[in-house]
């Protein structure tokens, strides 16, 4: 059985987790900061930069006229320099037409923002019902569904899993939730290590669980 979206929703609502991005925001410019940032960086250190770095470039007006200097200072511990590369480039192209477009593949179209990004943006800013694949959605959805093919040419096996789940009504009502509920899931529950079934409010649908074999998985190829 498709687990319940409203199972996990119902779950959300008295379980989330408090995170600043989630305070209140549907700006794509705010939305999109904190999933570049999340790439690289733990939730706990990404709150405080994310705060300040919006301090200093409050939109991404300012953030696209701002020089690469100012970025790159903002940026210092938090890695990868080539995404703040990126950042700004993005940023001057949204600039550049007129606003952050509101569909998945639109915002894929920009300089810099891949896959992942382009979901996340467009499920919660503008509640388009997509999945985004991080790690933890990939862990949920190969135990849910125990999938038992290694990673990464699994991928497109757990996307159309997790494409089911949101085609649900309770799911397509709510896509921001949804998709911030794997998220916490994955992250306080469906844990890589001695994931907390007991405590899951999935667990009556879950084949991994059901079979045993769900602290095992997702699989990886062997390198
Ligand atoms: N990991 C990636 N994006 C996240 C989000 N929006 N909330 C919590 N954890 C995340």
């Amino acid at each position: 059985m498709l687990p319940a979206a409203s199972l996990l929703l119902e779950w959300y609502d008295r379980h989330r987790r408090t995170l600043p991005w989630r305070e209140a925001t549907r700006d794509p410019y705010r939305i999109w900061l904190s999933e570049v940032m999340l790439q690289q960086t733990t939730v706990a250190a990404v709150g405080p930069r994310w705060r300040r770095f919006l301090v200093r470039f409050p939109d991404v007006e300012t953030l696209a006229a701002a020089p690469w200097d100012a970025v790159a200072e903002e940026w210092a511990g938090l890695g990868y320099y080539a995404r703040a590369r990126n950042l700004h480039a993005c940023a001057q192209a949204v600039v550049a037409r007129g606003g952050f477009p509101d569909t998945e593949d639109e915002l894929r179209a920009l300089p810099g923002i891949g896959a992942y990004t382009a979901a996340a943006v467009a499920a919660i800013a503008f509640g388009r019902p997509t999945v985004p694949l991080d790690g933890n959605v990939e862990r949920v959805t190969a135990r849910l569904g125990a999938i038992e093919a290694p990673l990464p040419g699994a991928r497109p096996a757990l996307a159309a899993l997790a494409r089911r789940w949101m085609e649900q009504d309770a799911a397509r009502a709510r896509p921001s939730d949804f998709v911030q509920a794997l998220f916490d899931l994955g992250a306080t529950i469906c844990t890589p290590r001695s994931p907390a079934c007991a405590l899951c409010p999935w667990r009556s649908d879950c084949e991994g669980f059901r079979t045993g074999l769900a602290p095992s998985l997702p699989r990886k190829a062997a390198k």
